[in-house]
């Protein structure tokens, strides 16, 4: 004869439809970060759900507001990271029609780690570049999920002390960190600042070693803090599952969890990519 189940697990089960059925903003649990929910879990069922169908067979919007562009335009004077790095003009007219062409057609122009983009393995790992671990070859399940967005105190670069600080819970997968580089709009300035906010090796190490986290998000244009700029890369890049997303707009968003969706073209043997990441309340 079975045994009744555990008096705990019943009781379990309502504290967690509970749980479940509350939408974020979630409140702060104990001393950790105010941004932060249980669990990926309650961003999935409150973002992904998928509408109901309303009475008509029509699917129901959601209404404006729910999307949050965190892309940063491709113009010309997006920021160069090193002398003589190609930016602008990222789009120019290749046949024009104020020129006599019966059409107007634009060709693009840019270095792939322009602007919003994402790292594939193969920018620093030559191993990794030879294997072919090119941008057509990055997890769309790692760069499309439950993200969490996080404000890093403003008087580091992002250290294992800071990140230790941060205490994001495990099982967490994907995080945008933003930085002092978004209170300086250092995103706005054509002039490359090599004193941007980034990660150190240690900090990189200690989100390796100590997280779940496969989607890192940072708000300028390199991952890694300068005087880190190849190691604080060789780390995430060890084993290739770590995706950095670089170059965010992160203005204005309020912390919290968010449905991330960022899509990088395909472009076969490129080992970065232009991408389009919006936030989904
Ligand atoms: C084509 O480009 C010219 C500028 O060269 C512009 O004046 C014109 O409006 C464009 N035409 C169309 C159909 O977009
Ligand atoms: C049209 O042609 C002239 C002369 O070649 C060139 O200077 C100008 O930039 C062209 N304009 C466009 C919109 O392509
Ligand atoms: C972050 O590190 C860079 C060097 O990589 C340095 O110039 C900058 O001052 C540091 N920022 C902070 C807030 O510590």
């Amino acid at each position: 004869m079975a045994a009744p189940p555990p008096l705990a697990s019943l009781l379990l089960i309502p504290f967690l439809v509970v749980v479940l059925a509350a939408s974020p903003p979630l409140s702060a649990a104990g001393d950790a970060h105010p941004g932060y929910s249980s669990g990926e879990g309650t961003c999935t069922v409150d973002a992904g759900a998928p509408p109901a169908p309303a009475a008509g067979g029509l699917l129901r919007e959601r209404g404006p507001g729910r999307v949050i562009d965190i892309t940063h335009a491709y113009v010309p004077d997006l920021p160069a990271f090193a002398q003589g790095a190609v930016t602008g003009p990222v789009v120019r007219l290749k046949h024009s029609m104020a020129n006599g062409s019966e059409y107007n057609l634009s060709e693009l122009r840019m270095e792939c780690h322009t602007g919003t983009h994402v790292d594939a393995p193969g920018h620093i790992n030559q191993g990794h570049f030879a294997a072919g671990l090119d941008v057509d070859t990055l997890d769309l399940d790692v760069l499309n999920g439950p993200a969490l967005l996080v404000d890093v105190p403003r008087n580091t670069n992002i250290t294992a002390e800071a990140m230790e600080f941060l205490k994001i819970p495990k099982g967490v997968r994907r995080v945008l960190f933003r930085t002092l580089n978004t209170d300086r709009k250092l995103m706005w300035e054509k002039e490359g600042d090599l004193s941007y906010v980034g990660f150190t090796e240690d900090g990189a190490q200690w989100l390796v070693d100590n997280t779940d986290i496969k989607l890192v998000g940072v708000d300028y244009l390199s991952v890694a803090a300068f005087d880190h700029l190849i190691s604080a890369h060789v780390v995430f890049f060890k084993n290739p599952d770590i995706i950095p997303v670089e170059g965010l707009k992160l203005d204005d968003v309020p912390v919290g969890v968010y449905n991330l969706h960022c899509l990088p073209l395909r472009l076969v043997g490129a080992e970065g990519s232009p991408v389009r990441c919006i936030l989904i309340k």
